[in-house]
């Protein structure tokens, strides 16, 4: 069901890897609430995904630009602007990677200069997309940035890595931007913190099978999915949550606030 949520709005989308990725959803519903905007990602995932498909169905253009290029940044932000015919109202930030977790390292064994690129590309990449919108006076007032995050921010899941320090620095850039985009332009920062969900970056964390299992059972409404991820995105870009700012909010289906759950419960009541 469509509402006209995002009708008349503008902006631009990170991240759109495959169908399976949280921005791929949030592209087709935005378009879907009326909104209209540029699709981006790195040059290298352009190749390997399907984003074409994805521009084709909501009538994006696509820009390339590396998250941590400020050269790509400035030039995606002015083109976005001018293909669009106005200043923008949206930004989804969906963006992840760890090269430790890739090359298998364990958190008591990081290789610094992964970290270092791990860090750049996943958390200060949301800082330089923000400052690149603000020096360009590129955001609308009233306007909503948003970022994907995880709980591992909080609390210690030993196989997250140092995705999890990245997802800490990043929840702490939207209060600090969120502080300054607030008062100077009237535009509003936020994180989401998701459900485990199976997408590339999500199926790259170890173990990833067994704990989104675990989470489902721990959760009262169960993990959310991408789509509803990308539902929740779409009210964060609408006038509905003008003064929600500087926030981490949970779409987990109740997990970061439960215990236990009766299904665990059960699970280890059946091995005594
Ligand atoms: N999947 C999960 O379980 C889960 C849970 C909570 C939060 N998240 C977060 O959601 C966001 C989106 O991830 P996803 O799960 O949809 O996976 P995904 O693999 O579909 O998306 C990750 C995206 O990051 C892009 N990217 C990587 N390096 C980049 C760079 N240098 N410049 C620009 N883009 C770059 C990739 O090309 C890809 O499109 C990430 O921030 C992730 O950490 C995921």
């Amino acid at each position: 069901m469509a509402y006209n949520l995002l009708k008349g709005k503008r902006g631009i989308i990170f991240g759109a890897l495959d169908p399976n990725s949280i921005a791929w959803k949030t592209a087709e519903r935005v378009h879907e609430e009326g909104g209209t905007f540029v699709l981006t990602n790195a040059p290298v995932a352009m190749r390997m995904g399907q984003i074409d498909e994805l521009a084709k169905k909501t009538g994006a253009q696509i820009i390339p630009a590396d998250a941590t290029s400020i050269e790509d940044l400035e030039n995606l932000v002015a083109k976005s602007v001018e293909i669009l015919g106005g200043k923008l109202d949206f930004v989804l930030h969906a963006i992840g990677m760890s090269v430790n977790v890739r090359k298998g390292r364990s958190y008591t064994d990081e290789k610094y200069d992964f970290t270092a690129k791990g860090w750049d590309v996943s958390a200060l990449s949301f800082h330089k997309v923000m400052q690149s919108l603000y020096k360009a006076d590129a955001m609308n007032e009233w306007g909503s940035i948003v970022a994907l995050t995880y709980m591992a921010a909080q609390r210690t899941f030993p196989d997250y890595n140092d995705m999890a320090d990245n997802k800490a620095y990043l929840e702490s850039v939207a209060r600090s931007f969120g502080y300054f985009f607030g008062k100077e332009k009237k535009v509003r920062v936020n994180t989401i913190s998701q459900s485990p969900t199976p997408t590339t970056a999500g199926q790259g964390v170890k173990g990833f099978d067994a704990f989104i299992s675990y989470a489902e059972k721990m959760s009262p409404l169960g993990n959310a999915s991408a789509q509803d991820c990308a539902e929740y995105t779409v009210t964060l870009f609408s006038d509905f949550t003008k003064e929600v700012t500087m926030q981490n909010l949970f779409h987990d289906g109740g997990f970061s606030n439960t215990g236990v759950s009766q299904e665990i419960i059960e699970k280890f009541s059946e091995k005594e």
